[in-house]
């Protein structure tokens, strides 16, 4: 792992998308040597992918590929020209309804390009990895009575995109056995703001108050740790340093906030809000809660942003983009 300081080659896959366009920027202005790859994939508004390219691009330079993970052996010939000394991989198909609908996607995409990635890497000599997971790995086992410790997880995930995230954690730790490199899994908690992916909650909801439409809510009691993007990339930046080994982080707010709450915030922005709660979606989590502990207390992470504050930032740019 780096030094403070070091500054190095590191690549990061999924770069055009939400959390990747917005670390990109963030790891431009540290100062390091940025390689961003992303397929483009239709799963959400391709424009919407470029144009968080374009935003990342006024940080500052860093190299481009369009590239699919997929494609093992260009990804392979790619790696071996480029030689990396960190990866960070956030490139994977998010979301559970869509894991539900089409579960092979996600075996493609979140576990079979996962393992391309891994044994590129370990082949190539890349010295740190960096894995996107999600606190989808908890389930329902935690997070009700109770914040989610790491260890917490035990494999009973509740969707098909959970199982695959679990899968892939499983994949990092068997290659970083392999080829001997330092491994970081981190698990994103429902992660918003600027440029936030469109198939979530947040986004979904400020487009319908946009259009003064009712809000039809999937379940009353439930609660999300949603986490603004900046604490992310702070937590993702941080963990770049450190000790050696295998470790696994859980980054989110540490605070649950109920949909009642949610729907407060919101009205603040758009007082006309009305909403009806429905039954419940299949697949999803009650409640998601993380212990942020581990994450504070070895790598100096500190959540900065509490839902109000990151939703003014949320509404301001969804008003602005989709005037
Ligand atoms: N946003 C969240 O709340 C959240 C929460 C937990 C975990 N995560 C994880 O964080 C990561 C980033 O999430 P996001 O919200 O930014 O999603 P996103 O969809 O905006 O970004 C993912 C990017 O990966 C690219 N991609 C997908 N498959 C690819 C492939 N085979 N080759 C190259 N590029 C490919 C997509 O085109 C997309 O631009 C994902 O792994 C996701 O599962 C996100």
């Amino acid at each position: 792992m780096l030094g403070r300081g070091e500054t190095v080659s590191i690549l990061i896959t999924g770069g055009a998308g939400f959390i990747g366009s917005h670390l990109t920027k963030r790891l431009v202005k540290e100062g390091f040597d940025i390689t961003v790859i992303d397929s483009f994939h239709n799963y959400y508004s391709v424009k919407q992918k470029k144009d968080q390219l374009e935003e990342a691009k006024s940080s500052g330079a860093f190299e481009f590929y369009e590239l699919d993970l997929l494609d093992e052996g260009r990804l392979n010939k790619w790696f071996q020209e480029k030689r990396f000394k960190t990866v960070i991989h956030l490139a994977a198909i998010p979301g559970v309804p869509a894991s539900i609908a089409d579960p092979h996607l996600y075996i493609d995409y979140d576990i079979k390009a996962t393992v391309n990635l891994l044994r590129a890497a370990g082949e190539s000599g890349v010295s740190h990895f960096v894995f996107a997971s999600s606190s989808s790995v908890y389930g329902n086992a935690s997070g009700i009575a109770k914040a989610s410790k790491e260890e917490d997880a035990a494999g009973s995930v509740v969707s098909p995109y959970a199982a695959a995230k679990w899968g892939a954690e499983s994949f990092c730790k068997a290659y970083s056995s392999l080829y001997g490199f330092d491994l970081t899994v981190l698990r994103f908690f429902t992660v918003y703001g600027p440029w936030v992916r469109p198939d979530m909650a947040i986004p979904i909801f400020i487009n319908k108050l946009m259009r003064k439409e009712k809000l039809y809510l999937f379940n009353e009691h439930s609660a999300r740790d949603y986490t603004y993007i900046d604490d992310i990339t702070e937590g993702i930046f941080l963990s770049l340093f450190g000790h050696r080994g295998e470790r696994t982080y859980n980054l989110g707010s540490g605070t649950p906030v109920t949909l009642n709450t949610l729907t407060d915030a919101l009205a603040h922005h758009f007082p006309h809000l009305e909403k009806e709660y429905t039954s419940r979606r299949k697949g999803d989590v009650e409640r998601t809660w993380a212990d942020i502990g581990k994450a504070s207390a070895d790598l100096g992470y500190k959540p900065k942003f509490s839902i109000q504050e990151g939703l003014e930032r949320t509404v301001a740019w969804a008003t602005a983009y989709f005037h």
